[in-house]
């Protein structure tokens, strides 16, 4: 038996596969159910036991041989050998996904508080489910105001009155109680209204809110802080204006305009032909804030403010309707690409 194996290592050496086809002939005759392997192991269980141990070893040998010769023709028909034999790449990425570009909300978001952080100003963050006091009544809302109406805001509880914010004001009560003046610091987030959604307007959007508390903080300081923020975010040129108007938390209050940076102030229909744009709302701190807050308005004065991202988002990249920001639509969202 010793020999017949020896001669079939020599044989096998010699065949030569070049086929698909020869391979499985070749893999039929030596390693199928009927093929010569498994003949030579059940002619094995007949020989005698002190042969055992050499003739194993050569028909081990011959089924090495065999499969080397397979292994082989596998890798040397691969197009490029240096592939392993099977296509199974354990080190290969999982569904590679690219990366996306920066959401248009959050491009504005960090330009704003980079530009702010520029001139000392810290950032701060808190709850989107407000109590009634952070929300209205420490900021001079009266009982009765309409903004307080179920209407503009969405209650999650009546008594004690629990809603989600409906502006970034809630985070002047909240930090002017935790901090001693000097306070300087933006809080950008989320706030909630009860609106119809339209091209201008949506039940989610996005503020900062801005404040100054200090000793001489005056209404200069407030125009000129608004003024560089102006030209550091929509040029050099940019110009504003002021227009009295009434926030119960600020006194005197203000609405800013921004010239128009599309037309540049000669009139186009996103400045309604006016060649000016509002962007925020802004004042003095009113002092029965500041005293709900236990800071004496007798030595301490401030100046607050407060815009909508959204709304400085489409000025900057001439977006026309407010709702492609929820939407998630690439064709969208892949504009921003690069921009960071
Ligand atoms: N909270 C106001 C709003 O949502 C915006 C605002 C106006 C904030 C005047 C201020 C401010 O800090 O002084 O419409």
């Amino acid at each position: 038996m010793k020999e017949k194996i020896q001669h079939l290592i020599e044989e096998v050496r010699l065949v030569s596969i070049s086929t698909a086809e020869d391979l499985e002939q070749f893999r039929i005759h030596f390693q199928g159910r009927k093929g010569i392997l498994n003949g030579l192991f059940e002619e094995f269980k007949t020989v005698a036991n002190e042969q055992k141990k050499e003739t194993g070893k050569i028909l081990n040998d011959l089924k090495t041989v065999i499969q080397e010769k397979i292994d082989l023709f596998l890798l040397e028909s691969e197009p490029n050998n240096e592939k392993p034999v099977s296509d199974l790449d354990l080190t290969r990425p999982v569904n590679y996904m690219e990366p996306g570009p920066r959401h248009p909300l959050s491009i504005v978001r960090n330009q704003i508080i980079e530009i702010f952080s520029r001139i000392g100003y810290t950032v701060a963050e808190d709850r989107e489910i407000e109590d009634d006091w952070h929300n209205f009544t420490a900021l001079n809302f009266p009982e009765e105001h309409p903004a307080r109406d179920m209407q503009d805001t969405f209650f999650i509880e009546k008594n004690p009155d629990i809603a989600l914010r409906t502006h970034t004001s809630s985070v002047q009560i909240r930090t002017m109680e935790k901090n001693k003046p000097p306070i300087r610091s933006i809080f950008p987030g989320r706030v909630f209204r009860n609106e119809v959604v339209s091209a201008r307007a949506h039940c989610i959007f996005h503020q900062v809110e801005g404040l100054y508390v200090d000793k001489d903080v005056s209404f200069r300081d407030l125009k000129q802080t608004l003024l560089y923020f102006a030209k550091e975010m929509f040029g050099e040129s940019t110009q504003i204006r002021l227009r009295p108007s009434y926030f119960p938390f600020t006194e005197p209050s203000g609405e800013m305009d921004v010239s128009c940076n599309i037309c540049g102030g000669k009139g186009c229909n996103i400045c309604k032909y006016s060649g000016w744009v509002e962007i925020l709302g802004c004042g003095m701190v009113d002092p029965a804030v500041l005293e709900n807050c236990n800071i004496d308005s007798e030595i301490y004065t401030g100046f607050a403010f407060g815009m909508g991202i959204e709304r400085i988002t489409m000025l900057k990249y001439q977006i026309k309707d407010l709702r492609l920001f929820f939407e998630n639509d690439l064709r969208f969202l892949n504009q921003f690409k690069g921009v960071i």
